[in-house]
């Protein structure tokens, strides 16, 4: 008759010697080798900087609303042809609407950087800090100031859907009794004008 050990009954304890675990060898890299593997590191250290440079050029780095970005704004917040310019301090320009059309101008200085007023009862804008003076679309009148005010890229979008954007050369939108849904100013792309125009 077999017997069964019962629960809680000790198991005998194996008396055979441990076997030894099996020893890994790993042998030193040879200077090839070595070479390889610094090799590899640069070049993935290089990939990852350039990776990085490339989102860092496709982020935009202005937010919009922000000097630098675009800003968005209503459709009357346009001067009345030929009454003062509009300034958006914000964005550090003028709106301004003249019988040549509409031009956002950069609101500095050509000369050495002042920020222009604009003086009502002279009907142009007049630099603080040594005279030059400017016509409401920033035409150079006098003074030393070495070109006229500098635009702002700007698209206008008008109540019946169409569009239109200034140029490269800044020149004047014309409205032609167009009415204006919005304006959308690119403080990121500056217009110089070509001498005193
Ligand atoms: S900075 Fe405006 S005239 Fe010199």
């Amino acid at each position: 008759m077999s017997t069964t050990a019962s629960a809680g009954e000790a198991k005998p304890v194996s008396s055979a010697p441990a076997k030894a675990a099996p020893q890994v060898q790993v042998a030193a890299p040879s200077r090839r080798e070595f070479l390889y593997y610094i090799w590899g590191a640069s070049m993935a250290l290089l990939l990852g900087e350039a990776g990085a440079g490339l989102i860092w050029f496709a982020l935009p780095r202005f937010k919009e609303g922000t000097f630098g970005g675009t800003f968005n704004l209503a459709g009357d917040t346009l001067p009345q042809a030929g009454s003062a310019p509009v300034n958006v301090p914000e964005g550090r320009f003028w709106l301004s609407n003249s019988d040549a059309g509409f031009v956002v101008l950069y609101g500095v200085c050509t000369h050495l950087g002042c920020l222009p007023k604009w003086v009502d009862v002279n009907n142009r804008f007049e630099c603080p800090c040594h005279g030059s003076k400017y016509e409401i679309d920033g035409k150079y009148i006098e003074g030393p100031a070495p070109r006229s005010l500098d635009r702002f890229r700007t698209t206008i979008t008008f109540t019946d859907g169409t569009s239109e954007t200034m140029n490269r050369d800044g020149d004047p939108i014309n409205l032609a009794g167009r009415t204006i849904a919005s304006i959308a100013v690119d403080t990121g792309t500056r217009l110089k004008r070509n001498g005193k125009v």
